[in-house]
């Protein structure tokens, strides 16, 4: 029974601490600390299928434009969602997160990527952190930190945000 409960565990998507996570630590190494930050950031994001959904893009919904995937879902964690309810204008504050999945069709299971935007005033040229992250929930390839390719899209969205404006 207790091995039954580990697969269950284990094949939840989002509990990929199951893998071998912890055993990545300072294995990267080669002192770029944006991937340090890359790692971290999924480490600071688990949980995020409880965060807040805005109205309009409740659970899996039709991408608009099919970057990452024809469908997607998308979570904000607190500072990024209150913002959102304020309807205040402005940017994001420091520390607002966004996080997508993305899927190859309208079935959760064909799960493709993550995708992460973290606020951070002071970096880079969009004052945010980009990541995309394996459906393992490795850092995928280069892409992560001051991405112009993720910025570049995303620059016509309020404050560099796609979804909504508030
Ligand atoms: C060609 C345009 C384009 C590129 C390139 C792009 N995005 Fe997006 N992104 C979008 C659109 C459009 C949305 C709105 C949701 C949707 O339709 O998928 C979005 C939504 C998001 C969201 C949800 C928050 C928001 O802004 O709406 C995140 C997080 C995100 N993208 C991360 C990334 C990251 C990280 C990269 C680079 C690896 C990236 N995106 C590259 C177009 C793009």
């Amino acid at each position: 029974m207790r091995s039954l409960m580990m697969t269950l565990v284990c094949f939840t998507p989002l509990v990929l601490a199951c893998g071998d996570k912890d055993d990545d630590t300072g294995a990267t190494g080669g002192g770029d600390p944006d991937l340090e930050r890359a790692e971290q950031l999924w480490e600071d994001v688990q949980g995020y299928s409880a965060w807040d959904q805005v109205e309009e893009w409740q659970g899996v919904t039709f991408s608009e434009d099919g970057t990452h995937g024809e469908y997607v879902q998308i979570w904000m964690n607190a500072d990024a969602f209150a913002t959102v309810e304020a309807a205040a204008g402005g940017d994001m504050p420091d520390g607002a997160i966004i996080f997508k999945e993305a899927y190859d069709s309208e079935d959760e299971s064909s799960l493709n990527s993550y995708t992460v935007m973290q606020k951070d005033s002071t970096y880079g040229t969009s004052g945010w952190f980009w990541a995309k992250y394996d459906t393992d929930g490795s850092v995928s390839g280069t892409t992560y930190g001051d991405v112009s390719g993720c910025s570049g899209c995303h620059s016509s969205g309020q404050d560099y945000v796609r979804v909504i404006s508030w």
